[in-house]
């Protein structure tokens, strides 16, 4: 029984959330592959705000069991705050939630690292990390020596490692004027008592996904961040640490790729940014304060606000192809309501020479001045639409147009958080969404 991915295809914050929340009444286990607690979810449900950040959306519902694969980098401190923040609002986590031994450990010192990396030595514009380690752990797991696997918590090796790591940590941060040195025996009791508590959850992923994929379980792939923050295929440097489009599951989770038969690309309806990095669309100015405001734009994570522009077709159509997306889903519709016009992105001029080609490296990125085409706008509040009929006119002709443009059926529009501000668009050949809720949501 092969699996759905859900993947965003700009540079995260997409409302990938909300729809892997719908989707989940249709599957048995939701997997995130990749990333850490850099990732935000925000779902609404029943009137009811649950952010989410490495916990899958999932969680929200019985009869589901949420896995957390080696691919993700796991911050014990603040899995343990999230969990105990769903346990307290009556969401039963333990017996639904899977965490991976393989998942890599983010210690203290990738924090500071992190800090100190993105601050002082990224040379020119800061990468604008989220602060939580994300990158330095990556860059332990890949080097190896300095790593630390979740499973590895619980062998007797773990205090020895851990020291040695720590004596290694301390002379390179002393180097870059960190005074305060990492106290190891502090590190081992607080990660000692992490271990205790996540102990329940620890299992072999891998083995579990494969069984439950050859027996015949539905998987759903949660991707988080964007596609243009890949590691290897996004706007580089200014990225994330993990393979964050649609090329990342089969590594991140285990499952190879033929498990996978339906990939949702999630698009806004606009573009955001947040961190460094070129956003060709950028509306530094009245219209994307106007969309800041209207799509509350302030990171999940960090609260920063995000950079906003008009929607960006070259790039949404490379990360269509790269994530192999079937279909297209496009959120925050309803943001762009008031506006006489609307923008779209279907080519840059890079010295001079028009492509629809996105570019390879970030300086020619930069260079990049988007052509514009401009459709007409509606006016009016579309939020509590929920026929695709009834949308204005030029609301249905912008849809169509981006489906054109990005080379893929629309078939999920979304006019604000709550899941019932979600319309279901017919397209020929297009799967069938879970319209009754197959799974109780859990109570709160
Ligand atoms: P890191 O993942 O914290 O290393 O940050 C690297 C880049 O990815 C920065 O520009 C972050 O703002 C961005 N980033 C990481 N996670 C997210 C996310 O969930 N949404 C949007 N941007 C993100």
């Amino acid at each position: 029984m092969p699996g759905t991915c859900v993947i965003g295809l700009q540079w995260g914050d997409e409302a990938k959330g909300k729809l892997v929340d719908i989707l989940t009444g249709d599957h048995d286990v939701v997997v995130r592959y990749a990333g850490g607690a850099n990732a935000g979810h925000t779902v609404v449900s029943g009137g009811q705000t649950w952010k989410l950040s490495l916990i899958p959306s999932g969680i929200l519902r019985d009869g589901v069991t949420c896995v957390v694969t080696g691919g993700v980098v796991l911050d014990p401190a603040s899995a343990i705050r999230e969990i105990e923040g769903l346990e307290s609002r009556g969401v039963r986590v333990d017996g639904k939630l899977l965490v991976s031994d393989r998942a890599h450990v983010v210690f203290p010192w990738h924090i500071e690292e992190d800090r100190i990396l993105n601050a002082a030595l990224s040379g020119g514009e800061a990468i604008g990390t989220t602060g939580r380690g994300i990158g330095p752990c990556y860059r332990d797991k890949v080097g190896r020596s300095l790593a630390i696997r979740l499973g590895d918590l619980y062998r007797d090796t773990f205090p020895a490692k851990l020291r040695e790591i720590v004596r290694v940590k301390n002379q390179s941060l002393a180097s870059w004027g960190v005074e305060t040195p990492l106290d190891a025996a502090a590190i081992e009791a607080d990660y000692a008592r992490f271990a205790t508590r996540l102990r329940p959850l620890v299992a072999d992923t891998t083995a579990f996904l494969l069984d439950a994929a050859e027996a015949g379980q539905r998987l759903l792939f949660e991707g988080a961040q964007g596609a243009l923050l890949d590691v290897d295929h996004g706007t580089y440097p200014f990225v994330t640490s993990s393979n964050s489009s649609g090329v990342g599951v089969a590594a991140g989770s285990g499952v190879p790729g033929r498990w996978v038969d339906r990939v949702i690309g999630v698009l806004k309806a606009y573009s955001t940014r947040v961190g460094g990095g070129p956003l060709p669309t950028e509306q530094d100015n009245a219209t994307g304060q106007y969309l800041r405001d209207r799509g509350n734009e302030y990171g999940t994570v960090t609260r920063r606000p995000r950079r906003c522009g008009w929607f960006d077709a070259v790039a949404a159509r490379y990360t269509a192809r790269l994530s192999g997306v079937d279909e297209l889903a496009v959120m925050l519709l309803d943001v762009l309501g008031g506006l006489d016009e609307i923008k779209v992105c279907t080519a840059y001029e890079i010295d001079g020479r028009r492509t629809t080609q996105f570019p390879s490296h970030v300086d020619d990125l930069r260079k990049a001045v988007p052509v514009y085409e401009t459709l007409p706008g509606w006016q009016g509040e579309i939020a509590d639409v929920r026929d695709h009929a009834a949308l204005p006119r030029e609301a249905r002709a912008y849809l169509a147009r981006l489906a054109e443009l990005v080379g893929r059926p629309v078939t999920v529009a979304s006019v604000g958080p709550d899941r019932d501000q979600t319309m279901f668009l017919p397209a020929a050949g297009a799967r069938p969404w879970p319209r009754a809720q197959s799974k109780t949501p859990a109570k709160a």
